[in-house]
């Protein structure tokens, strides 16, 4: 049979019965890489394999969860859905809600969305909405409506979306045939730890798997988990994971402390050396945030936390592609040549 979207895939652990019809763009099915080179660049131990989410059909993981938010938001006869985002979540919303034919209002922090997410937000036909403000203070004002009006949140403090996010875990474990030891990812508003430790608990209920231990990775100026306190005024050049006072908290350290796990911080200079190094190593074009991941993996194995026996899997959250400017000013720019043979040769460099 051919792939028809998460929901069809696994309606058995999904809050849907048969016949539901699903709101999809054939999101999921992402590759799931082992990342060979990129484990000699690190000197690793362990095994490593890199879930590419930016494959997704909006070119993020939120894809997961918006297919069953907007599945069942139409099946509740909504007209319109809201969200919050730092870019992503809103990207998502804003196809989804397009494809279902609905309308989709986003809240965005004003200066702080990388180019491309808010231009799919637009093109999608959301209604978009800055405010002179952060992603908690968005969040907060779509609480608010939510309460006051029948629109319907999709970001992830709605059950749904955490449902349908978890079904990475499922890919994961289906292809590796067990779980890994250890799953490495960003961490922003919580809830995508969250759905992972929620498909991997699932899963090892119904096929008596292991579980692996969780490793989330807060950015440095944006860690209010690792700190245990909210941040007034998160930064980072992550804009992704720009939080400071994350929705799914609680279930995150949930997460952590039963998968004996840990949240740990990277700076924002081995966030974009990590990016740089997937993308260099292994050809996979991740957004920075994606790509705190990796900078965790590099600073867990400094310490040397992994061994031989350890096999990790890295979430790559989201497509560089949305986010060119902050690529473009870390690395070296194009050489420049006269349309003439002899100067291209000579840039090339041949011996
Ligand atoms: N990576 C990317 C690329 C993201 O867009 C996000 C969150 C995360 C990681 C963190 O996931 O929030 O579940 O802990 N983006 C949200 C958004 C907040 O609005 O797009 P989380």
């Amino acid at each position: 049979m051919s792939y028809s979207g998460v929901i069809n895939k696994y309606l058995e652990y999904l809050p849907f019965t048969e016949g539901v019809r699903p709101v999809t763009l054939l999101e999921g099915n992402t590759p799931l890489i082992e990342a060979d080179n990129l484990r000699d660049e690190l000197k690793a131990p362990c095994k490593i394999f890199l879930k590419f989410e930016g494959a997704n059909p909006t070119g993020s993981f939120k894809d997961r969860g918006m297919t069953v938010a907007i599945t069942e938001a139409v099946h509740r006869n909504a007209e319109a859905v809201i969200c919050a985002s730092t870019g992503n979540t809103s990207a998502s919303a804003a196809a989804y809600a397009a494809k279902a034919g609905l309308q989709a209002f986003v809240i965005l922090p004003k200066g702080k969305i990388a180019v491309g997410k808010l231009a799919q937000a637009l093109i999608y036909g959301a209604k978009v909405i800055e405010i002179d403000g952060n992603f908690d203070d968005a969040l907060r004002i779509v609480r608010e409506i939510g309460e006051k009006t029948n629109v319907v949140i999709v970001n992830s403090i709605n059950p749904f979306r955490i449902e349908g996010q978890k079904t990475a875990s499922f890919e994961i474990l289906e292809t590796l045939g067990s779980s890994p030891t250890h799953h490495s990812l960003p961490v922003g508003n919580a809830g995508n730890i969250t759905a992972y430790w929620k498909g991997y608990k699932e899963w090892a209920s119904k096929k008596h798997s292991s579980l692996p231990k969780m490793l989330g990775f807060q950015a440095e100026g944006s860690a209010p988990i690792f700190h245990g306190k909210i941040i007034e005024h998160p930064e980072t050049v992550a804009t992704a994971i720009r939080i400071g006072n994350p929705a799914s908290w609680k279930l995150a350290v949930q997460a952590l402390d039963e998968s004996k796990g840990q949240i740990n911080i990277v700076t924002d200079s081995e966030i974009l050396e990590a990016q740089r190094v997937i993308a260099r190593t292994e050809g996979i074009f991740c957004e920075p945030a994606s790509a705190s991941s990796v900078a965790g993996l590099r600073n867990l194995l400094n310490k040397r936390y992994f061994t031989g026996k350890d096999v990790v899997v890295c979430t790559l959250t989201g497509n560089g592609l949305k986010d060119p400017d902050t690529a473009s000013r870390g690395i070296t720019p194009p050489l420049t040549a006269a349309p003439s043979l002899s100067e291209v040769l000579n840039l090339m460099n041949l011996n």
